[in-house]
């Protein structure tokens, strides 16, 4: 309930902050970009190591179960993650085709994913991050992002739809009635980590 809260709120404030609030990755000093990538990409790697500790616990016991896990614990989760490394730091999985409306991306999401997917398009290899400074309310914030590809494993849940177990095709068009992550291939550029740093926990 906080976090629908919090949406809400900042969803209102973006509209008055994105036009002057958004640096691209060389208006971030040096010396700051490495300590954002460095607390970033340790989040990333906690996130996506529980999570792929999950799934593929859960895909032992079959991708229908293994669906449920996902649903029910991917959010639970990333919260826990967040707790674990405390100092505010918020840590969310975003995509241009999600599944779960609740990972929709915000504006500034939605710039970092098209800044990755100009490179997909290009068929250019992806950057390793990408970074914004942003303010919110008055706070700054720094927000890494790590691009995430589509792997073998991945496809089961969000490859063709034609390749797809029917009854998993069932439950997913049941759980997420507007799916928008099928039909990706391997390789495809599927969304990123997003984590957003406050300014104080750079100190
Ligand atoms: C067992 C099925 C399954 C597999 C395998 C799977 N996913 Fe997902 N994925 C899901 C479900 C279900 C959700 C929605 C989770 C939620 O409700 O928060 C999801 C959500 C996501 C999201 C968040 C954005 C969105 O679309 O809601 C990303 C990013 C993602 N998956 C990437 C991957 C990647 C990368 C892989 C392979 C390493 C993968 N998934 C493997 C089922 C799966």
């Amino acid at each position: 309930m906080r976090k629908v809260i919090a949406a809400a709120v900042v969803s209102g404030l973006l509209i008055f902050s994105i036009s002057c609030a958004t640096k691209k990755t060389s208006e971030i000093p040096p010396e700051k970009e490495k300590k954002i990538v460095q607390i970033g990409s340790s989040a990333t790697k906690k996130l996506l190591k529980t999570l792929k500790g999950e799934l593929i616990e859960a895909l032992k016991r079959g991708p229908l179960y293994a669906i449920d896990v996902c649903s029910k614990k991917a959010l639970q989760l990333t919260e826990k993650v967040e707790k674990e490394i405390g100092k505010g730091i918020d840590i969310k999985r975003t995509s241009l085709r999600y599944r779960n409306p609740k990972n929709a991306p915000d504006l500034y999401e939605r710039e970092a994913l098209e800044y990755f997917e100009k490179f997909e398009k290009e068929k250019k290899p992806l950057p390793d991050y990408y970074l914004q400074k942003v303010v919110i309310d008055g706070k700054t914030y720094y927000r890494f992002y790590k691009p995430l590809k589509v792997l073998p494993v991945c496809l089961t849940c969000h490859g063709k739809l034609r390749d797809m177990d029917p009854k998993l095709q069932t439950k997913l068009m049941k759980l997420y009635p507007g799916d928008q992550a099928i039909n990706y291939e391997e390789g495809d550029f599927r969304g990123v980590v997003r984590v957003s740093i406050p300014e104080e926990a750079l100190k």
